[in-house]
């Protein structure tokens, strides 16, 4: 049989098997039913039913349900799994029957669920996570996208977000210090503490895991990582004392953690889709979270308590910031303006067509805007949007334009404005940071912040030898 209808004959029996299990169930085929696995049927049902309440930082009961370990240890009424004895643990009898204590919200488990963590458990609980490898610093084969990167408060060093690391740059000429690899971390935002000793970044896998992970800038040590959430965290801001962490996140959550142990002190679940980004008022005590819903919250810290929406509720929340000197936050979607807001509740009696809030707006890009800063004495800000091609700079005080920086080949996701306001840096889908003089707006320097240097396989043999 030559290789072509060896494959089609393949393709066409898997396709059946596939098509006969989902009329007839697996079990119709006879087959003995494989042993449950921990990773593929059982992970995924408790993270979509429990995880939520029972995860590292929030673990109701004293238990989390996120590891096969933290299941064995248990809770405060002692061990959720017992291998092999499923009456023992507590986890069984808490989902078990028509009045099922456990999920505590929402619907419970359907029996199959229940039969399936019933059988693991007396199957002998058995993990076959696939051990965390190692990858080593990443290789890339282009230069990779940069969703985020910040200045030093004291001007010394450039971080910027890559593939799985974050890597310092000098602030000056742009030269590599350090990489800071870690873990299957896509940094999506990164932020320095106040007093630019630590720097925080919030990333993750996409429908898999959020992280948030401190780093300390000296020694280039992680001294936190912390999994919150099972999708990417969004949109990371420091509290002004440097003690907490405000982040969103593509669960549409948004979460106030300590900054010490990541502890997870607040949680704010009242936009209906993707939070972009949380930014703390200058008190300590507020934050205003923006989402794709179109929404800009005021919420109390810890509290988690909704004060009130601050915006009319126009188009999606894409990009946005907070003015570094007063309780203004802007924020830039794929269609309007860029606009600016007070950070306040509105009045009792206010008519909903009004939009009390509102201070200024900037000149807008035709297809959206795709990222925007304030520079650190909120004089400036700069405003990326598409079509791709310029970055501009505007007076905050009246939205007069100041500078226009050209010269770019794709989106720009990342801006930046060194601490004296007289260099703004610009990164995005091309992988090239720029850093342009301010007012003016000439190029100083750019650079590819990570060595590309590596051809993948498939790219060097583009015929691959079939099976
Ligand atoms: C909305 C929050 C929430 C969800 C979702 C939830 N739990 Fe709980 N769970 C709690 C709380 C709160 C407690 C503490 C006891 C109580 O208040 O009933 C608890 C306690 C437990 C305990 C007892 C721990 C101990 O040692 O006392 C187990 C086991 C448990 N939950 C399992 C589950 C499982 C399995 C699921 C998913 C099917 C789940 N929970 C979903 C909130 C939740």
């Amino acid at each position: 049989m030559n290789t072509e209808s060896r494959n089609r004959g393949w393709i066409g029996s898997a396709f059946r098997a596939l098509a006969l299990g989902s009329a007839l169930g697996s079990a119709a085929l006879g087959a003995t039913p494989a042993a449950v696995s921990y990773t593929r049927d059982v992970a995924p049902l408790l993270r979509l039913n429990c995880n939520g309440c029972h995860r590292p930082g929030k673990e109701k009961g004293g238990v989390d349900l996120t590891s096969v370990g933290t299941m064995l240890k248990g809770g405060k009424h002692g061990p959720a799994v017992v291998p092999g004895d499923p009456k023992t643990g507590t986890l069984l009898g808490e989902v078990s029957g028509p009045d099922a204590a456990m999920p505590k919200e929402g619907d419970r488990l359907q029996d199959a669920g229940v039969a399936l963590l019933e059988r693991w458990i007396r199957e002998g609980a058995r993990d076959d996570t696939p051990p965390e490898v190692d990858l080593g610093p990443t290789r890339y084969a282009a230069p990779p996208v940069i969703p985020s990167m910040a200045f030093s408060p004291d001007g010394r060093f450039l971080a910027v977000a890559a593939v799985r690391e974050v890597v310092l740059l000098d602030a000056t000429n742009l030269s590599r210090i350090a990489r800071w690899p870690g873990s299957a971390t896509r940094p999506e935002s990164l932020a320095f503490s106040p007093e630019g000793k630590r720097l925080a970044v919030a990333g993750g896998t996409p429908g898999v895991s959020g992280i948030v992970q401190v780093w300390e800038v000296d020694s280039g040590k992680r001294s936190g990582q912390w999994r919150l959430a099972n999708d990417s965290l969004l949109g990371v801001s420091w509290s002004p004392d440097g003690t907490r962490l405000a982040c969103g996140g593509s669960d549409k959550i948004a979460r106030v953690i300590s900054a010490a142990d990541g502890h997870e002190e607040t949680r704010f679940a009242q936009h209906s889709d993707w939070v972009m980004g949380a930014v703390f008022l200058r008190d300590g005590r507020r934050m205003v979270t923006g989402g794709r819903d179109r929404a800009l919250k005021l919420v109390t810290v810890p509290e988690g308590r909704l004060v009130d929406g601050v915006n009319r509720e126009i188009e999606p929340v894409v990009a946005m910031a907070r003015h570094p000197l007063e309780d203004w936050v802007a924020f830039g979607g794929p269609e309007a303006r860029v606009r600016m807001y007070k950070a306040e509740a509105k009045p009792d009696n206010n008519d909903p067509g009004r939009d009390p809030n509102f201070i200024r707006e900037f000149e807008h890009f035709d297809g959206g805007t795709t990222a925007l800063a304030f520079s650190a004495d909120g004089k400036q800000m700069a405003i990326a949007g598409l079509p791709a091609g310029e970055v501009r700079v505007h007076a905050v005080a009246d939205a007069r334009r100041t500078a226009t920086l050209k010269g770019h080949g794709g989106a720009v996701f990342a801006l930046a404005f060194a601490p004296d306001g007289n260099r703004l840096a610009t990164a995005g889908f091309e992988g090239m940071i720029r850093v342009f003089g301010l007012p003016k707006g000439q190029l100083l320097t750019n650079a590819v912040p990570v060595p590309v240097d590596f051809v993948h396989a498939a790219f060097a043999n583009p015929v691959p030898t079939p099976p």
